[in-house]
């Protein structure tokens, strides 16, 4: 009797312990990588957000020039390489980061890219728009409110 429920005190600590540590990672997860130093905010602010936005505004512009239609190229480069860092380093918490970067951000920009490529404008920016929908979704369960 005693020992078992000992047995079950202890199991039922473990667990706890664990669950514990398991919200412990996944906030640090979201913050930050387990090992490099760059924080999510800083990858928000320096990569993502700069790159996202000079493409709408690129797109919406219209392309004039082979050097206009490089830089577009550029941008949507750096998204999609963006998709894989923050899949990367333990940053990754569940299902709906792993949607919106490795699924919606990565296919998302791949198609701006490809697009591009082609100089099809209405098609980028089509694919541009599936591509900024990744940004909502994370951010709905993610990003803390202000
Ligand atoms: C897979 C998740 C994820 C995706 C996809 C994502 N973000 Fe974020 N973003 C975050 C998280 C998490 C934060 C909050 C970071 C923090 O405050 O620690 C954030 C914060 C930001 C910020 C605020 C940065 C700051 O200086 O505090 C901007 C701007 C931003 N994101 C833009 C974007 C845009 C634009 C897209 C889409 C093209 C996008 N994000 C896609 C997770 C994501």
């Amino acid at each position: 009797m005693k020992k078992s429920f000992l047995l079950r005190a202890c199991a039922c600590a473990c667990v706890s312990l664990l669950a514990l540590a398991t919200i412990g990672t996944a906030t640090a997860q979201v913050k930050k990588g387990k090992s490099r130093l760059m924080k999510t905010e800083h990858f928000m602010a320096g990569l993502i957000k700069p790159h996202s936005t000079d493409l709408k505004k690129g797109l919406d512009a219209g392309p004039a020039t082979d050097e206009a239609w490089h830089e577009l190229a550029v941008h949507a480069a750096l998204l999609n390489e963006g998709s894989y860092t923050l899949m990367e380093d333990g940053r990754c918490p569940d299902t709906v980061w792993a949607d919106a970067a490795s699924k919606t951000l990565r296919d998302g920009s791949e198609a701006v890219l490809k697009a591009i490529d082609a100089k099809d404008i209405a098609a980028a920016k089509k694919a541009f728009g599936e591509m900024s929908k990744s940004c909502k979704a994370c951010h709905d369960k993610h990003k803390k409110k202000d």
